[in-house]
């Protein structure tokens, strides 16, 4: 701690932390930036002069070295993650890393051992499960099971008892992506690990936090192991969630939309900004607002999102992802909460709010999911493996 702030440091400066972190560290009373580090000497003094850091490298090591450090936010390429969790944990540093946790499964466990060994804290930027909008679907979904109701027009059989398959609750997420602007770098085996890895770690996370307490027993895969693909994740309750990837979609529209049919309704968020509910009488929309938004448009929801889009983009030449990351436009995928969640946990010693196991367990089931796709096999997924025991010499 420096002045009553927490001492941060920046390992790994591309476009993730030019338009996230850095913004977002900016923003944080409680930290203060010391260290910016990229492999690109240069690149980090570019993002120095932006966002003000006291100090440059491109050795990651300098950084564990330097005692006044308290936590360090990893945004490398995903290879590099173990090395620096090692060094950064060995040195007593808190530690905030990309997802995804891991490359593999073993990786994974090495980090467990190293945060448990070295008693430090560590979040997984899983953040999806910290994004208002998939916060509030959570909440109405709990809310209707806890307590029902229909439209009185409704015919719902009330002369038997429901089957077990109608309590179940499936969850559908339909990602389109567009992976033609993409480097290469996220589909190479050894850096990126393909976009199972890379990407749907987020939606098997938030199947895993949604579904709680219940934990997943099976998962079926199928496609291509790098692009696109579909899961489907089965619950020890009977719970699912099913997810298709396609790659070969547009920037153009909205990336992501959840689904959940529970309880006869139907509860759907679309790209963080808009959730409906229907078979619920009286159940309203929620809108959630964008972050950065500097236009015309006073609406929120879905489609003034759309409108909002067109108006920036639509009158604007040049590469869409570059000018996002020269000034963010975006809806709240979380990420901000999580920041803050991870400050609070380590000055108050709370949990963190995406721990190392959840970091574990959404690197071990997208491994399963490569292993199905491979072996055009269902695979159980074996709690001794979901829950691995980590024994600290
Ligand atoms: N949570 C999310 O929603 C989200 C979204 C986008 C990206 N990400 C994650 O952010 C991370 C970075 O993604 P990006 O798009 O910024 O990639 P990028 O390639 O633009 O940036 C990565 C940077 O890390 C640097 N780097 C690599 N190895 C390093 C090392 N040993 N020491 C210091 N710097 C090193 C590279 O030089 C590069 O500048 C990835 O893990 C990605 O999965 C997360």
């Amino acid at each position: 701690m420096k002045n009553g702030k927490l001492v941060v440091a920046q390992i790994g400066c591309g476009k993730f932390a030019e338009c996230q972190d850095l913004p977002n560290i900016s923003s944080l009373e409680e930290v203060a930036l010391k260290w910016i580090c990229d492999l690109d000497l240069e690149r980090a003094k570019e993002m120095q002069k932006k966002f003000g850091a006291e100090k440059v490298t491109s050795d990651y090591k300098e950084i564990c070295a330097d005692p006044e450090v308290d936590l360090i936010k990893i945004a490398t390429s995903h290879e590099i993650h173990l090395p620096v969790i090692e060094c950064a944990a060995a040195a007593g540093k808190h530690i905030f890393c990309e997802k995804p946790m891991a490359m593999h499964d073993e990786e994974a466990w090495r980090i467990m051992k190293a945060v448990k060994k070295h008693g430090v804290k560590l979040c997984v930027d899983l953040n999806r499960r910290m994004s208002p909008a998939l916060q509030a679907l959570k909440k109405s979904v709990a809310a209707h099971l806890a307590d029902p109701k229909h439209s009185p027009w409704r015919y719902i059989e009330t002369l038997r008892e429901p089957l077990p398959e109608e309590e179940y609750k499936h969850m559908i997420i339909r990602i389109q992506d567009e992976s033609s602007s993409y480097g290469l770098q996220h589909v190479d085996p050894l850096i990126g690990g393909g976009e199972i890895i890379g990407e749907s770690v987020h939606w098997l996370d938030v199947a895993c936090w949604f579904f709680a307490p219940a934990v997943p027993v099976e998962i079926t895969a199928w496609g291509s192991s790098r692009l696109s693909h579909g899961i489907n994740l089965k619950f020890s309750n009977g719970d699912d969630m099913t997810l298709t990837f396609s790659c070969s979609g547009t920037f153009d529209y909205p990336k992501e939309l959840f689904e959940v049919t529970a309880g006869n309704a139907f509860f759907r968020s679309e790209f963080f900004v808009e959730n409906n509910t229907y078979g619920v009488p009286g159940a309203k929309s929620e809108y959630f607002p964008m972050k950065h938004y500097e236009g015309n448009i006073k609406e929120e929801g879905f489609n003034a999102y759309i409108a909002k889009y067109n108006e920036r983009f639509n009158g604007d030449c040049g590469n869409a992802k570059e000018m996002e990351n020269a000034k963010p436009f975006e809806v709240d995928k979380g990420h901000l909460n999580m920041w803050k969640a991870f400050i609070d946990a380590i000055l108050n010693d709370k949990p963190s709010p995406c721990d190392e196991l959840a970091g574990f367990q959404s690197t071990y089931l997208a491994q399963l999911a490569i292993r199905s796709i491979e072996s055009r096999q269902t695979l159980p997924v074996p709690v001794e493996r979901f829950f691995p025991a980590i024994f600290i010499r």
